[in-house]
């Protein structure tokens, strides 16, 4: 699916990082590195997809007027998220297992965002360990976990996030079962798996990629060693980790977790406005307006469309995380002028963590970075507060009334 992408008759081929100029090349030589399996479990969505395919191309409907001659000589991308200052309003989203794409896995991941100057969401499904990735690099890092049926192992994970420095915790609200994923059914990448012989063709014609598992040693969940009964290999552990989401789950447990780990914390999944004010009252710091890449709920609502009215009725009392669809450093910063204090992105990254591991999260982070800096010139905004409402052109994103009285050239 090209998003993001311009549609261009120059033909050319990705064939190594040299070539990514976006995204979508990154995806198309992740495409390349990764057997199919691998690949369209990152790249799949639930059921029809139809939430996916929105929440990229939600954002062409949206313009922004630029102000012209404006002094921005000087341009700063820095911005403070969850306690944290960061070089620009992006974040990478939680996203497990990351030694399936890379065998050098979350580790990589971590030293590109360090390099970044941003914050890594490093999943509760990580190949590595917590402690691990926090040692692989300084950096601000983000734990995400869910609320399990075994509410004792989410504290743990907490403590150890306290034990090995970790700046925030983000507490997955969207997935009280796993989403139906057609696209994993057909490849066979269940649990266990299913593969056929034609996949095991398809190991073998990527040998870069299966001796870099290889040469990782045994697949594992760091976080959840020893607490699934019997082999710790990665199947029992997904299993287990199955069995132990809980759609018994509610805000008073959320809120437990809030205590207990007693800084910033964000809740992710948040989709609607009264979700939005539970997590103002249980006294979050943040949300994560997310659908989860469109894995979870097939029900076609997408983040920025939402945006709008979740930041006027919680703006300024818990930042907003917006997380969806990210593929251009535009699109980060209509979703700022839309309300959101930051922006976060799951899939692209692991496209680049497959593509070059990572030099390749390094090269992505630098490009949308690069992105939002030039945007911000091109609009004459020379901080990211300067980026406001009022640039907005459409007078309705998706149903949402903008004000009148917001339309017309912000005041600089
Ligand atoms: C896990 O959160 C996934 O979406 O696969």
């Amino acid at each position: 699916m090209a998003a993001g992408t311009c549609r261009t008759d120059v033909r050319y081929r990705v064939r190594g990082l040299r070539d990514c100029l976006n995204v979508d090349d990154f995806r198309t030589l992740a495409r390349r590195r990764l057997p199919a399996p691998i690949f369209h479990y990152v790249d799949g969505a639930a059921e029809s997809e139809h939430t996916y395919r929105r929440s990229l191309l939600a954002w062409d409907e949206i313009g922004m007027a630029h102000n012209a001659l404006v002094d921005v000589a000087a341009v700063d991308t820095a911005t403070t998220v969850l306690g944290q200052r960061i070089a620009m309003p992006l974040l990478l989203s939680p996203t497990g297992t990351a030694r399936l794409y890379h065998w050098r896995g979350e580790l990589a991941v971590a030293r590109a965002c360090a390099a970044a100057g941003t914050f890594y969401g490093v999943s509760m499904g990580s190949t590595f360990s917590l402690e691990e990735i926090a040692a692989a690099a300084d950096g601000p890092k983000l734990f995400q976990l869910y609320v399990f049926r075994d509410r004792g192992l989410s504290i743990e994970l907490i403590e150890r996030c306290k034990g090995a420095g970790y700046a925030a915790v983000c507490l997955t609200v969207d997935t009280p079962v796993p989403g139906m994923r057609e696209r994993d059914l057909r490849t066979g990448m269940t649990v266990p798996p299913a593969f056929g012989w034609k996949t095991l063709l398809d190991f073998a014609a990527h040998p870069a990629w299966t001796l870099g598992l290889l040469r990782g040693g045994r697949l594992r969940m760091g976080n959840l060693e020893n607490r699934a009964e019997g082999r710790q290999d990665i199947t029992t552990l997904a299993r287990f980790l199955g069995g132990q989401l809980d759609p018994s789950v509610t805000w008073e447990d959320a809120r437990r977790l809030v205590e207990a780990w007693g800084g910033p914390f964000a809740v992710k999944g948040i989709l609607s406005v009264a979700d939005a004010r539970r997590a103002v009252e249980i006294g979050a710091s943040a949300i994560i307006v997310s659908n989860h890449g469109g894995r979870q709920f097939d029900a076609g609502i997408t983040p920025i469309e939402m945006l709008p009215r979740i930041a006027d009725a919680v703006g300024g009392q818990i930042e907003i995380i917006l997380d969806g669809g990210i593929r251009r450093g535009m699109h980060v910063l209509k979703a700022l002028a839309l309300g959101a204090t930051a922006c976060a992105m799951g899939r692209p990254h692991v496209f680049g963590l497959a593509a070059g591991g990572e030099a390749g999260v390094r090269q992505l982070l630098a490009l949308l970075h690069a992105e939002i800096r030039r945007n911000m010139i091109l609009m004459g905004c020379a901080t990211i507060d300067a980026v406001s409402r009022s640039m907005i052109t459409n007078d309705r994103i998706a149903g949402y009334p903008i004000h009148k009285g917001d339309l017309g050239m912000a005041a600089v």
